[in-house]
């Protein structure tokens, strides 16, 4: 039995593209890479594989993520949940800047290098020189056995199974939750609450049912993405812990659909891209229920009042002033945790607009599911 289920992870199981089958997986391997890792006696998450102690944790005053592509704008996505909730300053860059810039590694860095496939060349490359200059890395990786699964000192596992389609979709979703890990580990042998704590922890144990949720909006995020397809430029915008999401966003929707997009943060839409508004540009505009909730629905204002299209990615929750908007509603989480969620509809708004387009799916021109060359 186990060497068919195996088996039926490489297969189609009878879907059109392997992208598909993969975000309809999600909700499974999201389970799949929380399982047995929390600890509810203590709020906090069990990593043993990082291989270092709570002594040796504690006494890192840095993190520095690394990683390319999908997996660089997950890193940044990790950076927000280690600042949020561990209080420790952090950051991520592409590997594939880091290993051309002789950097700067540091004793009291925590380095941590994410990557599904375990083989890029530029992210096993920035391993090796971490180590070569004394620091310490751990991954979050995908591919069991692989290079940079090998490399390392230690790291967390995602689950998530064989990744077939370029397009990144759960292993990218099982990176962001396995940050989220990592950040309520540190955070609780730093400074985070009991109280804070739990309320991370029992989050995380919804995150497989919500993204369900989002699954099941399919047919209506499927409709908005027609509009999409028809764009020759989007815009997708996003503040802080959602900026990353918007650079993903963008980039989902470029790599398999064609359609030239841009992320910027929300803030900086005043500071030069506004200029390029009109009647021709869709904004997809994530506009959560938090604290910057009014800023948001500011920005998606202004834009209507230039011409502009706006699909808002937002939650139940927020009121956004029957503005002429179309509107995609996602769970609410914490709002720590919720660009995890709003990761999903935009997955599905590439998806939809690259069937509406026609184009190969799981192979889109020029690209390479791992790039092991330099
Ligand atoms: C390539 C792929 C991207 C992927 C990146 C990192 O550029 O086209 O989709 O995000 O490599 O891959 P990795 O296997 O290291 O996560």
């Amino acid at each position: 039995v186990e060497i068919e289920v195996a088996a039926a992870e490489w297969e189609l199981t009878g879907h059109q593209h392997y992208m598909y089958k993969e975000m309809l997986e999600q909700p499974d391997k999201a389970a799949a890479v929380i399982r047995g890792r929390l600890d509810e006696r203590f709020a906090t998450a069990r990593l043993n594989g990082l291989n270092l102690s709570p002594k040796e944790l504690r006494a890192f005053r840095r993190v520095k993520i690394l990683g390319c592509g999908s997996a660089y704008y997950v890193g940044q996505i990790g950076a927000q949940l280690i600042e949020d909730l561990a209080r420790i300053p952090a950051d991520a860059e592409a590997a594939s800047e880091f290993r051309y810039r002789n950097p700067i590694i540091e004793p009291e860095t925590l380095y941590v290098v994410v990557s599904q496939s375990g083989e890029t060349a530029d992210t096993a490359f920035a391993v090796s020189e971490i180590k070569r200059k004394g620091g310490t890395v751990v991954a979050v990786v995908n591919a069991v056995g692989s290079t940079i699964a090998r490399e390392v000192h230690g790291g967390i596992y995602l689950h998530a199974g064989p990744e077939i389609a370029v397009a990144s979709t759960k292993a990218l979703t099982n990176m962001a939750i396995a940050f989220a890990m990592l950040a309520l580990h540190m955070g609780r042998l730093r400074d985070l609450s009991v109280a804070d704590g739990e309320r991370i922890l029992h989050a995380l144990k919804r995150i497989p049912e919500q993204i369900q949720q989002v699954l099941d909006n399919e047919p209506a995020i499927a409709e908005v993405a027609k509009a999409l397809a028809q764009a020759q430029n989007a815009f997708y915008i996003g503040r802080v812990r959602q900026y990353p999401v918007a650079r993903e966003g963008a980039q989902k929707l470029k790599e398999i659909s064609y359609v030239h997009a841009e992320a910027y943060p929300t803030s900086e839409l005043k500071h030069g891209p506004l200029a390029l508004i009109d009647e021709s540009m869709i904004t997809v505009a994530i506009v959560p229920d938090d604290d910057l909730t009014e800023r948001n629905v500011g920005a998606v204002q202004q834009v209507l009042a230039r011409g502009g299209q706006v699909v808002a990615l937002s939650h139940e929750s927020v009121d956004l002033q029957g503005l002429d908007v179309e509107r995609i509603d996602v769970p609410k989480s914490e709002p720590e945790l919720d660009p995890i969620l709003m990761v999903i509809p935009t997955q599905l708004l590439a998806y939809h607009a690259a069937l509406t387009l026609g184009y190969d799916i799981d192979k889109p021109r020029n690209l390479a599911k791992s790039v092991t060359v330099e």
